[in-house]
C-alpha cells in the first residue's frame, strides 16, 4: 500500500505529501505496538456506538469481526504495515475497509485520532504497570525471605563507605526492601491517574454524536471517563509519572547494584552471585564479572534520560493535542521495557545471592565496629557521653597500635584508659551483643528483623491494585 496522498485526511489537499514528511511525520514504525490496544478501543467504540443507535447492530458485528481478523493477522506477523498511511491507527482502519467495506468508514464516528492515541496509550500503561507489578512484588517477596532466612548474619554497617557500626544482613536487605515498598505505593498510585478513560473527548471539543462514556469507560474497565475533553487529548502526565516512578525505582536499583558489585569483589568478599548471573572474561581467565547488577546500574541513566524527554516534551504545550506528543512512545517505551527487564533480572537474582557469613562476619570484627557500644557501656554507667567519646578514642588509639579489636583487648588494657570497665563490658564488645543490643522496632537486632519482615510480608499483602 503506497498511495501518494493519505485516504483519511487528502480531500483538502492538491499535492500528495513529501516522501521525505511522510516519513518524518510517520510513526507507525514504533507505534504499531499499540495495536492489541487500538483495536481493543475501537471494539468498545463500536459496541458504544450500536448501543446508542449510530450503528446498526450489523455494522457493529462487521467492525468486530473485521478488528479480531485483524487482530490474528498482526499477531501472525502477516499485517502489512504501511508507512504512508502514518501511524498504527490509519492502519487498522484502512484494513479494516479493505476487509468489510464501507461500513469500516463508520468505526471513525464521534472519533479522533487525538482521543484515540490517548486512550490507547493508556491501555496500554495500565497493561504494563500490572506486568511491572508482579515482578516487583516477586523481588519484594524474595529480599523479605532472604531478610528473614539471614536475620542472625552480622556484617559491618557502613558510614562514608568506612566501618560503623555491626548491622545484621537481613537488616541491611530490609533496608532494600523498605525503598521498593516506597516505589510499590507510587506505581499503585500511578495506575490510578492512568486509569482514566479519554475517549469520546474527540480531536478536542467533544463530538455531536449521542455518545455514552460511561458505557465506553466500563467496556474498557476504565474508573471513569476524563472530565475535560481539552485536557483529555493533550495530558500526558501520567507518562511523566510513570516515568518518574521508574526513575526513582532505577535509582534505588542502581544503588543495591553498587553494593552488590562491592560485594562481589574479593576486597569485600561478602556474597557470591551463581554463575548463572554472571559472565567471564575473553582475556582473563579468572574473571567473572557481576554483569547483571552492573548493566542494571547502567540501564538507570537512559530511565532519567526518557524522564527528561518527556517533561520536556510536555514544556510550554498550549491546549489542546499537539504533533509534538507522538514523541512521548519512544521514551514511554523504552522505560516500561527498562523497569520491567531489570525488576525481572532482580528478583530473579536476589534470592539466590548467598552471603559468605565467616568473611562478613571477620570483615565487621575488624575497624572498631563496637567503638560506640563500648562508650554507651560507659555512658550507662554514669560517664557522660563526651569524656566516653574520648576514653574510647583513645583505646581504638592504643588498638591501632597494638593491632588489636577492642575485644581482643584484657580487662586490664581497657582499664588503662577508664576505671569504670569492668569484665561485663566483654557482652557490650561482640558483635552479637552489639546488634542485638539495638532492639527497638527499625532496629537491627534479629529478633527485630524478623518482626519486621514479617509486618513487610503482610504490608504486602494488604497493597491492593487501586488502593
Ligand atoms: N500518531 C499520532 C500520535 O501519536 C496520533 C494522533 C494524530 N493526531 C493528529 N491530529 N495528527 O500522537
Amino acid at each position: 500500500m503506497s498511495q501518494a496522498t493519505n485516504q483519511s485526511w487528502g480531500g483538502r489537499f492538491s499535492e500528495p505529501t513529501d516522501a521525505f514528511v511522510a516519513r518524518f511525520t510517520a510513526s507507525v514504525n514504533f507505534d504499531q505496538r499499540l495495536a492489541p490496544q487500538d483495536i481493543q478501543g475501537s471494539i468498545a467504540h463500536a459496541t458504544m456506538l450500536a448501543r446508542v443507535g449510530v450503528l446498526t447492530d450489523d455494522e457493529r458485528d462487521a467492525i468486530i469481526n473485521g478488528l479480531n481478523e485483524i487482530q490474528g493477522e498482526i499477531e501472525r506477523g502477516e499485517f502489512n504495515w504501511s508507512v504512508p498511511l502514518e501511524d498504527v491507527h490509519m492502519n487498522i482502519e484502512a484494513r479494516l475497509t479493505e476487509k468489510i467495506g464501507i461500513t469500516g468508514k463508520k468505526l471513525h464516528t464521534g472519533r479522533s485520532r487525538n482521543d484515540q492515541v490517548a486512550t490507547d496509550i493508556r491501555l496500554f500503561m495500565r497493561d504494563e504497570i500490572d506486568v511491572i507489578e508482579v515482578e516487583l512484588k516477586r523481588l519484594r517477596e524474595g529480599m523479605i525471605e532472604l531478610a528473614d532466612r539471614e536475620a542472625e548474619t552480622i556484617m559491618p554497617g557502613f558510614t562514608h563507605l568506612q566501618t560503623a557500626q555491626p548491622v545484621t544482613f537481613g537488616h541491611h536487605i530490609l533496608a532494600w526492601q523498605e525503598m521498593l515498598a516506597r516505589d510499590h505505593e507510587r506505581l499503585l498510585d500511578c495506575r490510578k491517574r492512568v486509569n482514566v478513560m479519554p475517549l469520546g473527548a474527540a480531536a478536542l471539543a467533544g463530538t455531536t454524536y449521542p455518545i455514552d462514556r460511561h458505557v465506553t469507560a466500563e467496556l474498557l474497565g476504565f474508573d471513569r471517563p476524563t472530565e475535560n475533553s481539552l485536557d483529555a487529548v493533550s495530558d500526558r502526565d501520567f507518562a511523566i509519572e510513570f516515568t518518574s516512578f521508574a526513575s526513582i525505582l532505577l535509582m534505588h536499583l542502581s544503588r543495591m547494584s553498587e553494593e552488590l558489585v562491592l560485594w562481589t569483589s574479593a576486597q569485600f568478599n561478602f556474597i557470591d552471585l551463581p554463575d548463572r548471573f554472571c559472565t567471564g572474561s575473553s582475556i582473563m581467565p579468572q574473571k567473572k564479572n557481576p554483569d547483571v547488577p552492573e548493566l542494571v546500574r547502567g540501564k538507570t541513566g537512559r530511565v532519567y534520560g526518557h524522564l527528561m524527554s518527556l517533561l520536556t516534551l510536555m514544556k510550554s504545550q498550549p491546549l489542546a493535542y499537539n504533533k509534538d506528543n507522538q514523541e512521548d512512545k519512544e521514551p514511554l517505551f523504552d522505560a516500561v521495557d527498562t523497569v520491567r527487564d531489570c525488576l525481572k533480572a532482580f528478583a530473579d537474582m536476589v534470592p539466590a545471592i548467598e552471603p559468605k557469613k565467616a568473611s562478613m562476619y571477620e570483615a565487621a570484627r575488624r575497624g572498631f565496629s563496637t567503638a560506640t557500644d563500648l562508650a554507651d557501656y560507659l555512658v550507662r554507667k554514669g560517664v557522660a557521653f563526651r569524656d566516653a567519646h574520648e576514653i574510647v578514642g583513645q583505646s581504638v588509639a592504643y588498638g591501632l597500635k597494638t593491632e588489636k579489636d577492642l575485644s581482643e583487648m584484657s580487662l586490664d588494657e581497657l582499664k588503662q584508659f577508664s576505671d569504670t570497665i569492668e569484665q561485663d563490658v566483654f557482652e557490650v564488645l561482640t558483635l552479637e551483643g552489639s546488634v542485638a543490643a539495638r532492639n527497638h522496632i527499625g532496629g537491627t537486632a534479629p529478633n527485630q528483623v524478623r518482626a519486621a519482615a514479617q509486618r513487610a510480608r503482610e504490608a504486602l499483602v494488604a497493597l491492593k491494585v487501586g488502593a
